[in-house]
């Protein structure tokens, strides 16, 4: 396992709890909260005490272990982990990784049941799972940051969307992972965040992420991003996803959409990271992705006053979908693909 990370973790299993780094809170700031409870768990990824695709994932699977761990026989511990899954998946709907974590947590409970193991050392293999999905996104992102780095040259201005970072993930992030290394290895790159409009990820955690790492990181608000582009700063886009379907549509968080027309009128490449359980190969095209709505207030009291008029109609969508062909490129650990995506993504995982 690498050790090199300098940022903070968002999930940290410590024992027997899981101590959730309140991400709402940052970069004011740093309040680890001790879950206990599946309960405590699908309300943290609700109310985006956690969030970022990967991290919402590691954090259910915990959930699950949580949730199950005081069955008295093994029949009660097997249904008790499936109906943890199914209340964890309701927690939030776009980002494919919680489902995909949710299945391998099934996955495993079952087969642990068939090598009929001993209740506690049941448990513990669960646990062990879980820490699992944990360390290997840890080692994925340093794949994608590898994978990454290779298309951006020493000075390049590169502009990012939300937060896909180490505070997404177990550590490094995936859009964000480049930076990192770039960091580690004393190449220069001038990161451009956007504020990430209404929950503002990217000016709460992208660029204190950043800033901490040392990194060279440059905030604008989302509205400014053609701006920049214009006056020639920007050499490459980089975002996360939520989920990629099947075509290589991808959702992330809402405004990628427009950054990537933007990024196409101005001849930029627009380019997109994420593990291989962001991408869902049951999901044909982008129309079919579920698009969380959220609350009313994130955007008419979203600066901790209102700021706008009381009785307004409001639309707010979490996540855009950007159609495939303003993709240039999807980023996972794997390498780096092009279009065709129905062909390539799907043969990404024979
Ligand atoms: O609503 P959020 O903050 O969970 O949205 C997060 C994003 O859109 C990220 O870009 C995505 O999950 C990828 S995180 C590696």
């Amino acid at each position: 396992m690498t050790t090199d990370y300098v940022g903070l973790q968002s999930v940290i299993w410590s024992g027997d709890k899981l101590d959730l780094l309140d991400q709402r809170l940052l970069p004011e700031e740093i309040v680890y909260l001790p879950l206990t409870t599946s309960e405590d768990v699908w309300e943290a990824i609700r109310h985006l005490k956690v969030r970022g695709a990967p991290a919402i994932g590691i954090s259910a699977a915990y959930g699950v272990f949580l949730g199950s761990r005081d069955a008295s026989n093994t029949g009660e511990w097997l249904e008790q982990v499936r109906k943890e899954a199914e209340y964890l998946a309701t927690s939030r709907p776009t980002a494919v990784n919680l489902f995909w974590a949710l299945d391998r947590m099934k996955a495993r409970a079952a087969a642990i049941v068939e090598s009929e193991l001993p209740l506690e050392a049941a448990k513990q293999a669960l646990l062990d799972e879980a820490i699992a999905i944990q360390s290997e996104d840890e080692e994925t992102n340093r794949s994608i940051g590898e994978h990454a780095l290779t298309l951006f040259e020493a000075g390049n201005g590169v502009l990012t969307h939300c937060n896909a970072g180490g505070l997404a993930t177990a550590k490094y992030g995936t859009a964000l992972a480049p930076f990192y290394l770039a960091q580690e290895r004393g190449i220069p790159l001038r990161v451009f965040a956007d504020e990430t409009r209404p929950v503002l990820q990217g000016a709460r955690l992208t660029a204190f992420e950043l800033q901490q790492a040392g990194v060279d990181v440059t905030l604008i608000c989302d509205n400014m991003a053609g701006m920049v582009m214009s006056k020639g700063w920007i050499d490459a886009v980089i975002v996360g996803t939520d989920r990629v379907a099947a075509n290589g549509d991808v959702a992330n968080k809402i405004g990628t959409y427009s950054v990537a027309v933007l990024a196409k009128a101005h001849g930029i490449p627009f380019y997109v990271a994420c593990p291989m359980s962001t991408i869902d190969l049951n999901t044909p095209t982008g129309a079919e992705i579920p698009i969380e709505e959220r609350s009313a207030e994130e955007i008419t009291e979203g600066f901790g006053k209102r700021t706008a008029p009381k009785g307004i109609k409001v639309f707010n969508p979490a996540f855009d979908v950007t159609p495939n062909d303003l993709v240039t490129a999807i980023i996972t650990e794997k390498g780096i693909i092009k279009a065709p995506y129905d062909v390539n993504l799907k043969n990404l995982f024979v």
